[in-house]
């Protein structure tokens, strides 16, 4: 292992934004590019104010929409570090690929919107999170504006996420009264408004916890609150641990506003020094391959397809894991055997794609695929197998029947259905006892975009029913009775034949389960 190597490891910060749609996920993105430098002017990320989408060829079905369907990846240095920021996806394009993409960063932050605070899709997303217990960062947003009581903030954050919050700062005020930051972490107060108080953005604070000298955010009583508060916050809340931070069990809280700028780079000064580098990742068989080693590893976590209509090309996603990429290294596909050469490989910037030059563990890389990646394929250099732990499966929510519009196209219907099954895209479940197709997405965009392919790629126009949300639970095949499915619990076979129930609300599922005790219904994560 070189030193260089290791150097460049642990430089490396690879993390996603979990949010709700709207709390501000775009707008501090723009504000983080602005730090590293990536960006001249925020504005560029989704160009929404002019109506028009970042340069970019993704499918049609994205440009109709102006949302983005890909889980595209953003680099910045900032301070020695490497960041790369994998975008979520939110809205209607929320799918199973937002969560995988959670499978390929070694930390998150979370911004919630402080007038709403903790809303469902942030809920969702955190769970993913929390399930690996990675770190989670908080970013409560849009402190320019009135929003909730910090205090009542922390609390439902505590409550309803399960999670230990520690606040790194506190505001003073909010909305048009909004003084600034108390900054209990780096001990000092970070003015909104510093030309009102001698020009100062920052000043220190003494060992009682107050800022010496005159000044005029002093006079109020929002200075004095804040004081406050923090010693309440020290006295009962949580203690201050890097280790609990580490294993996803605290949370650092800090206060700001996206769009002003304000408190995003205090944010960002801290995110840096606690956001863990790459670590070890587990093999199939238990093991753990270090980021170090030698030997080249990575994992597919997502294919896109034809993010080029002109050249119907597909990119698979690799996070590497091990080793270094360089271009035209030749690699083994763990699960067919086949070795190949990388030698189109892209990374991903705010509105352009790249020619990959070197990459290490940590960092993530398009590969250009005809069809031989899947989801939660290992590839290697070298001769040593891997195989990383397979990726979670997440339960959908959303469900549609589906068959082909045309009968004499059933062979093209059926071979587009399987591979776009096989590649993640979607789920399929067939009924137990009318052999009915059904899908399962957790988004609705996952619908359109199977459909659009299977027109586009397979040349098989489908009729789609929607049947609405429904719970799907899994059951043992030894329990299986065709006799107990209903339309409120429908019996079928998932992609592996496993038997599961989709139960048409949470009451249907409680009769069930009062009806059968002995059954055992288990959902995915
Ligand atoms: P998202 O990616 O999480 O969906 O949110 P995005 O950043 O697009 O922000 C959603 C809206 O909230 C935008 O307003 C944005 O300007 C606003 N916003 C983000 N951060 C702050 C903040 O700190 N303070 C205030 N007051 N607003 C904030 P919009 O009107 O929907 O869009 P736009 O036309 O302004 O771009």
């Amino acid at each position: 292992m070189s030193n260089q190597l290791a150097a460049e490891v642990s430089s490396r910060k690879t993390f996603a934004i979990i949010s709700h749609p709207d709390a501000g996920k775009t707008t501090i993105t723009e504000q983080l590019l602005l730090y590293g430098g990536a960006i001249r002017q925020a504005g560029t990320v989704k160009g929404k104010k002019t109506g028009k989408f970042a340069k970019s060829d993704w499918m049609e079905i994205e440009k109709q929409r102006g949302i983005s369907v890909t889980s595209s990846v953003m680099q910045v240095e900032y301070d020695g570090n490497h960041i790369n920021i994998v975008d979520t996806p939110g809205h209607e394009d929320f799918s199973e690929d937002t969560y995988r993409t959670l499978m390929a960063v070694d930390s998150a932050v979370m911004v919630i919107d402080s007038a709403k605070g903790i809303e469902p899709q942030t809920k969702k997303l955190f769970e993913v999170c929390s399930m690996r217990g990675i770190p989670i960062f908080t970013f409560i947003n849009k402190l320019d504006r009135d929003g909730r009581e910090p205090l009542e903030l922390i609390a439902e954050l505590e409550e309803v996420l399960g999670i230990d919050a520690y606040p790194m700062n506190w505001p003073m005020g909010m909305g048009k009264t909004f003084l600034g930051l108390y900054d209990i972490y780096n001990k000092r107060v970070e003015l909104m408004h510093p030309e009102e108080n001698g020009d100062n953005d920052f000043l220190p604070l003494n060992e009682d916890g107050e800022v010496e000298g005159d000044y005029a955010f002093k006079q109020s009583t929002l200075y004095e609150q804040a004081i406050e508060d923090a010693q309440l916050l020290l006295e009962a809340g949580n203690d201050f641990s890097e280790e609990a931070i580490a294993n996803g069990k605290l949370t650092p809280v800090f206060f700001g506003s996206a769009l002003t700028g304000f408190g995003v780079q205090t944010f960002l000064d801290a995110f840096v020094d606690f956001a863990p580098s790459p670590s070890a990742k587990k093999t199939e068989s238990g093991e753990k391959v270090e980021p170090l080693e030698e030997q080249f590893s990575g994992f597919i976590f997502k294919i896109q397809a034809n993010m080029n209509p002109a050249h119907r090309d597909r990119i698979a996603f690799v996070r590497i894991c091990s080793g270094e990429f360089t271009p035209g290294m030749d690699i083994t596909v763990n699960r067919s055997q086949k070795k190949m050469k990388l030698s189109h490989t892209t990374q991903f910037m705010a509105d352009s794609r790249e020619t990959v030059k070197a990459a290490v563990a940590g960092d993530i890389i398009g590969l250009y695929d005809t069809g031989n990646f899947q989801i939660g394929d290992t590839i290697y250099s070298g001769k040593q197998a891997i195989q990383f732990e397979p990726l979670p499966q997440f339960t959908p929510e959303l469900f549609n029947k589906v068959a082909a519009k045309n009968v004499m196209k059933q062979k093209s219907f059926h071979k587009g259905i399987e591979q776009l099954v096989q590649e993640g895209a979607i789920q399929l479940y067939k009924t137990y006892h009318t052999g009915e197709y059904i899908l399962g997405a957790v988004g609705q965009l996952q619908f359109e975009v199977f459909q659009y392919r299977l027109m586009n790629e397979y040349n098989a126009e489908v009729v789609m029913t929607p049947i609405g949300s429904k719970i799907a639970r899994w059951i043992d095949e030894a329990d299986l009775d065709p006799n107990m499915s209903s339309s409120r619990n429908l019996l079928c076979r998932d992609r592996f034949d496993q038997p599961v129930f989709l139960f048409e609300n949470q009451f249907a599922l409680n009769w069930f389960k009062d009806k059968h005790p002995s059954i055992e219904l288990k959902s995915l994560f």
